[in-house]
């Protein structure tokens, strides 16, 4: 049983990271700030099964927040004894969304993914944690025409939220060949699946069709995206700690689909044909992403194993019974 820091547990894939850490026996600290980027009531939710182990303690704040010096006052806690006292660190806490990341709201990505990684980072260096997994992202790599995506490929984001993600990951190499933070970068594709984030494509496209309304699809509808499941996701998670710190991986789910096609399956699932509409492409969205997961498959034994068929139930599954809202 290990003592784990989880940043970001009550979003969609931190809460079913926790959830699994505590089904192995492992004591978990969540820190989640609630951001009202989607309603509260769908991060509550998300954590419901959590907050039922006696196992799983909630610091409710933001990362900048708790790095003040008198934190400890306000929170019970400050970062840096939250950090001494993890053997190993998850840090998923970030703004997501790529087309949100323009104009005013670039600050909001600024503070969140690269600032609230550097306290991260600091705090990590002062405790000498075991290992500090970053979630990195597709996003960092760009509008490219090299597929697949290997970890070693040049990184030119297209995106602001690709440009923090990049940063925060360029902070981890930096913290580990300078000081030793044994950091491993995991650069998530496209998650889908229950508790999917509102503002994304399936979460919206269910929605719609749910309520009879056409579904927006941006620009032709076949762009393509390598959609990974997320109890993959997780389970890479899991087994990313013993890499070589400095590592960095692509988690994808091994194949790459357009959009139309998801639709078709997504209409398999409902029982019912999508109506689309066409909307113009939106300014940050990449056209293709396909990870190369040889690196992720030989050094930590990842192999996404659901399809986006089964991947695509669970989540309607989810959507029409479990959702909180
Ligand atoms: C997703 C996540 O939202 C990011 O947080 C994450 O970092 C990123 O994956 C990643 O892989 O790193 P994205 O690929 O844009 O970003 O995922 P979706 O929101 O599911 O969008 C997929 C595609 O559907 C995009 O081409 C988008 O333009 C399109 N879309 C989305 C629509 O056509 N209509 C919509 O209503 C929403």
């Amino acid at each position: 049983m290990a003592k784990i820091l989880v940043t970001g547990c009550a979003g969609f894939i931190g809460s079913q990271l926790t959830e699994r850490l505590l089904a192995e026996g492992h004591e978990v600290v969540g820190v989640d700030s609630f951001e009202d980027y989607y309603p509260r009531a769908a991060k509550a939710g998300n954590l419901a099964e959590a907050r039922r182990s006696s196992r799983f303690r909630l610091v409710e704040a933001n990362i900048l927040d708790l790095a003040v010096p008198d934190a400890s006052e306000r929170f019970g806690v400050g970062l840096s004894d939250l950090v001494s006292n993890a053997d190993r660190v998850f840090h998923l806490a970030a703004q997501p969304g790529v087309r949100a990341s323009w104009g005013a709201t670039f600050e909001t990505y600024t503070d969140n993914n690269v600032l609230a990684t550097q306290l991260m980072l600091e705090a990590a260096k002062q405790a000498g944690v075991e290992a500090f997994v970053y979630a990195s992202s597709s996003s960092v790599y760009g509008d490219t025409d090299e597929f697949p995506m290997r970890e070693d490929a040049k990184c030119r984001p297209y995106s602001p939220y690709g440009v923090t993600k990049l940063a925060a990951e360029n902070l981890c190499q930096l913290y580990w060949r300078n000081f030793g933070v044994p950091t491993v970068s995991l650069r998530f594709f496209t998650v889908y699946g229950p508790r999917q984030r509102p503002d994304m494509a399936f979460h919206r496209f269910f929605a719609a069709m749910e309520s009879d309304r056409p579904i927006e699809v941006y620009g032709d509808g076949a762009q393509t995206r390598d959609f990974t499941f997320i109890g993959d996701i997780v389970d890479g998670i899991m087994a990313s700690p013993v890499a070589p710190p400095g590592s960095i991986f692509n988690l994808g789910g091994g194949s790459r689909v357009s959009l139309l096609q998801a639709l078709g399956v997504m209409g398999d699932v409902v029982g019912r044909r999508p109506v689309i509409e066409h909307r113009t492409e939106q300014a940050g969205d990449v056209r293709d992403t396909l990870a190369s997961i040889d690196r992720a498959r030989e050094t930590i034994g990842y192999e996404p194993k659901i399809s986006l068929a089964a991947g695509l139930e669970a989540e309607y599954a989810w959507f029409v019974d479990a959702r909180p809202l």
